[in-house]
């Protein structure tokens, strides 16, 4: 692991990793485990990942914890859910101060139970000081949901004389969006060997590099993010121009 760790560059280090943690249902039943052992053993990989992000330099890390389609899901694995959130996040803060890492949401965390509500509160409260990492947990999230609230906070804007349609460029769009100070994900993992983007982060990651692993959640480790980022730093980003205008010539 320390190898792999070895050979990565930390000047290439994208600014922002997303991760859509996937496949903690089948995890725990491939082990004969209801599908809530696989979110509790889920918490153990977010852990590792958070501190392997912030040890090696990554700004910000945003993890995929509950989209609103996830409210279709039985109740008893809502309820627990969001047990484990408000459970995680009071075990955890102190955490996350060692490590100097910041809490923070996006999604309308407005509609959470009032417990989840008030825990992540607390926790963005007390870790608001720590400057090495932001860990951005989506909760809540759907980029359709995002893209829809911030057309009607603009349209309010343009209908109140506040803004005019001239005005609305690509930067004031995403001025409105839950990710306006944000740099936009450079890097969108996403494990369980799905092959989905599943509503997250439609217009940020315009530009990602997209990672797929077979790797359930529940067994993601710190070798896994290495794998990733040296898989990152391997690709050639374009932005739409061609590779001789991207790549110096003597490399
Ligand atoms: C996807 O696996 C996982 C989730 C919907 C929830 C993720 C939650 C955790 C890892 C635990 C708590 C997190 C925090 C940040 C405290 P799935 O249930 O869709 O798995 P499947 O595709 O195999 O059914």
């Amino acid at each position: 692991m320390d190898e792999l760790k070895l050979n990565i560059d930390k000047s290439l280090l994208p600014k922002h990793v997303a991760v859509i943690m996937d496949g903690n249902g089948r995890w725990a039943k491939s082990k004969g485990m209801p599908r809530v052992f696989g979110h509790k053993n889920g918490v153990n990989a977010v852990r590792e990942i958070c501190e392997a992000a912030a040890e090696i330099g990554i700004e910000h890390l945003t993890l995929y914890a509950f989209s609103t389609e996830n409210w279709n899901r039985p109740a008893m694995e809502v309820n627990a859910l969001m047990s484990l959130l408000v459970e995680t996040i009071k075990a955890e803060v102190k955490t996350l101060n060692d490590n100097n890492i910041k809490l923070n949401t996006i999604g309308d965390i407005s509609h959470l139970p009032e417990k989840s509500k008030n825990a992540l509160e607390k926790a963005i409260n007390d870790t608001s000081n720590n400057t090495r990492m932001i860990l951005h947990l989506a909760l809540n999230y759907s980029a359709r949901w995002e893209i829809t609230q911030a057309t009607k906070t603009i349209a309010e804007k343009v209908k109140n004389n506040i803004l005019q349609p001239e005005d609305i460029t690509q930067e004031v769009f995403a001025s409105h969006l839950n990710t306006h100070n944000i740099p936009d994900p450079e890097l969108l993992i996403r494990t369980s060997g799905e092959y989905r983007i599943s509503n997250y982060l439609l217009w940020q990651i315009a530009y990602a590099e997209l990672y797929f692993t077979p790797v359930f959640w529940p067994d993601f480790r710190k070798a896994n993010l290495y794998e990733a980022l040296i898989d990152f730093q391997g690709r050639e980003r374009r932005f739409g121009k061609i590779s001789e205008q991207v790549t110096p010539a003597n490399t």
